[in-house]
């Protein structure tokens, strides 16, 4: 049993208010977007039905309609249960994968998500944990009750430097994650996600991950959500100046991706930061990710006064996502395999 400390108290509200500034302009990189730079070679020949296009793909052992994933944001709250349980819901008529976010409050206050798994019996459900919090004393444990509590088919643990180091309240000691990453491969029952949340995942770092024995790494970097921006603007004034050279740091997605993907042989690679709509997910399979991830995109379908869920909203967003992959693909005359598989081998 893992008690509620002043920290989680903390935190649990802390929840709430990052929603309401990820959805404000607050959030938003002042950097150009990296995919705008990226175009798909046109087919002027594509030689396929449009009709017969087939976007569906594996992933950790469950059948996706196409490549995505919503990855996590929520829990522990009663507002982010109920954004949660609209997302299970949606994900699975969707047929997309969906992570939550950090469990460590819902477990510390008995907040059960055990409601998620029967709300999306199909599709793969990511656990999600602090790197920093895996480290600590009973990280472990833990990291197996996020896996328990949500019938998890794989368990993500977040790196956050940046954002913690903002955060008055955040943790500065960084010793013995990686450690800890590498006990979690061996004794954890599924399969470990690492995941940034928006300063992006080097080369380096992937290879240290892949090491120790990680095969699923999703990569998050600048472009979308910005948490050096978030942080900061709960600072008070004087402290925020000290980050103003640190709003945009982090790695661009175009730039690591194509040779992570070619290093890195034995790696699922979830290619986020700013996932805009389809075309930015086929740009990003085209550049070497296995599927895209996005948590930003999926906020645009709360309401903006209330930050109430629009479930009809949500269907419609990912089912667009779905078909502009499609056209990308019919424009490219490509088929998914030629844009997931054949990395780095297409013209
Ligand atoms: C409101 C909000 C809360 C988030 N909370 C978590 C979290 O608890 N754990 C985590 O691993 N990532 C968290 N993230 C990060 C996202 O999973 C994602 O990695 C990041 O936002 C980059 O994707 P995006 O640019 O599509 O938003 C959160 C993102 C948002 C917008």
């Amino acid at each position: 049993m893992i008690n509620p400390t002043e920290k989680d108290l903390i935190s649990a509200n802390r929840k709430d208010i990052h929603i309401d500034l990820a959805k404000s302009e607050v959030s938003r990189p002042s950097v150009a977007h990296p995919l705008d730079l990226i175009s798909l070679p046109h087919n002027a020949l594509p030689e396929m039905n449009f009709e017969e296009i087939e976007t569906s793909c594996k992933f950790l052992g469950k059948r996706l309609s196409f490549p995505f994933m919503i990855t996590g944001m929520t829990g522990g709250t009663k507002r982010g249960d109920k954004l949660n349980a609209a997302f299970a819901k949606v994900a699975n008529q969707s047929g997309v994968a969906l992570g939550l976010g950090s469990q460590r409050t819902s477990i510390a206050h008995g907040r059960s998500q055990k409601k998620i798994r029967k709300l999306a019996p199909n599709i793969p459900l990511i656990g999600n944990i602090g790197g920093i919090q895996l480290a600590q004393e009973n990280g472990l444990d833990l990291a197996r009750a996020a896996i328990d509590d949500l019938e998890a088919d794989a368990l993500a643990i977040h790196l956050n430097p940046l954002q913690e180091l903002i955060q008055i309240e955040g943790e500065r000691n960084w010793c013995g994650v990686l450690n800890a990453i590498e006990g979690a491969v061996k004794m954890l029952p599924c399969p470990i996600i690492v995941k940034e949340v928006g300063a992006g995942i080097s080369l380096a770092v992937a290879q240290k991950l892949q090491n120790v024995g990680v095969h699923y790494i999703d990569v998050a970097c600048v472009a979308g959500t910005n948490w050096a921006r978030i942080e900061a603007a709960r600072l008070p004034s004087k402290q925020r100046d000290i980050y103003t050279p640190f709003l945009d740091w982090g790695h661009i997605i175009t730039d690591i991706l194509p040779e992570m993907r070619q290093s890195l042989k034995n790696v699922t690679i979830i290619g986020s930061g700013g996932l805009r709509d389809g075309l930015d997910l086929a740009k990003l399979l085209w550049l070497g990710c296995h599927i895209g991830g996005g948590a930003s995109i999926i906020l645009n379908s709360l309401e903006t006064k209330t930050l109430e869920i629009r479930e009809e909203q949500l269907l419609n967003s990912l089912e667009t996502i779905k078909q502009q992959l499609s056209i990308a693909l019919f424009l490219t005359g490509m088929k998914m395999s030629d844009f997931i598989n054949n990395f780095p081998t297409k013209p």
